[in-house]
């Protein structure tokens, strides 16, 4: 392979920079062409590639959002933009690509492979932490540091005020960024989407640590959860007020997608991205790069969407039953 294409693709993540980073570092070194690909299979469609060299990525290990760009893209999920898309590869003679982003994106990509014979690699990048096959993915680490810092500040305001606070952070199908958010941040309540929530008891918790003298209760949410057709924290809220609770509800948002990646985001984007490289390069196609244990490993791209990664359970229970 002479000439490869690298993209993000999907929601951004911190240290979608590092992993494009890294492909086009390990690209350069082996004698092989990178292309960028501008805002994901969008700029496939519309034809925006730019040649990359070590010059495009320095400097950018440490900033958040994406050089590249990135979009949710409609068009993409039509044949015809399907094809318009492996015509903008031929016409540029790259012979591969590296796609970093969530599922809907992995979907795109295999849809690539499978329909114009293109070799696709990804490189897992969302917040979410949805993706089976892969302990963690890129973004991920960031995201919840960002909301623990938020969590940090709401308990100051709560324990001053002796109120209880549902906290927001995001997570449309999982609750991954919630349940790492609660246990760091030394919530008293989690609610995922993959659980029914448990209302009575969240009311009753908040009851018993007013009465057994505490200041606040800290409950945390993911925008996932549905409760009465209603979503979120202020589903929750609208529960504990009709029982007489003062809450206020705190959502984060897409604080989460941004700022600078942490040290492990840096780290493991990096590794993913050399990693895709070294197995296009090789001859693989139509798998995901994954951090199992501390190390990159390989697993078919249908697998990281069709299994569903569970919540670890022991962690929900200790958060659950813990608090007082
Ligand atoms: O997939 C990452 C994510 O941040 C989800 O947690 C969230 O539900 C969604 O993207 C929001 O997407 P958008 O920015 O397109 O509204």
């Amino acid at each position: 392979m002479q000439r490869i294409g690298v993209m993000t693709s999907g929601g951004d993540a911190p240290g979608m920079n590092a992993n494009v980073r890294a492909v086009v570092r390990t690209g350069v070194s082996r004698g092989v062409q990178v292309f960028g690909i501008r805002d994901g299979f969008a700029g496939l469609i519309s034809d925006e590639i730019i040649p990359m060299t070590s010059q495009s990525v320095g400097g950018i290990i440490g900033k958040g959002g994406t050089i590249l760009g990135t979009a949710r893209c409609e068009e993409f999920r039509d044949p015809a933009g399907r094809a318009k898309a492996a015509q903008t590869l031929r016409k540029h003679g790259i012979e591969g690509i590296v796609v970093c982003g969530g599922d809907g994106s992995f979907r795109g990509a295999h849809l690539l492979w499978k329909e114009h014979n293109i070799p696709v690699i990804c490189t897992p990048g969302t917040i979410d932490n949805d993706l089976a096959g892969t302990d963690y993915t890129i973004g991920f680490d960031t995201a919840v540091n960002t909301a623990l810092e938020a969590i940090d500040r709401i308990r100051d305001t709560a324990e001053a005020h002796r109120r209880t606070f549902i906290v927001e952070v995001m997570g449309r199908h999982s609750g991954f960024i919630a349940l790492a958010t609660a246990i760091g941040g030394g919530a008293d309540a989690v609610l995922v989407p993959e659980i029914p929530p448990d209302i009575p008891r969240i009311i009753s918790m908040v009851e018993r640590r007013f009465a057994a003298g505490k200041r606040f209760s800290l409950i945390v949410v993911a925008e996932g959860v549905v409760i009465d057709d209603f979503p979120g924290a202020g589903s929750v809220a609208h529960i504990l007020k009709k029982h007489g609770l003062d809450c206020r509800v705190s959502i984060i948002g897409h604080q989460q997608r941004g700022g600078a990646p942490t040290a492990l985001d840096r780290e493991f984007a990096s590794l993913l991205g050399k990693e895709a490289v070294e197995e296009l390069l090789r001859g693989g196609t139509n798998k995901m790069a994954g951090i199992v244990g501390k190390r990159v490993e390989f697993c078919d791209l249908e697998y990281s969407w069709r299994e569903k990664k569970p919540i670890d359970m022991e962690v929900y229970r200790f958060i659950s039953e813990a608090a007082i």
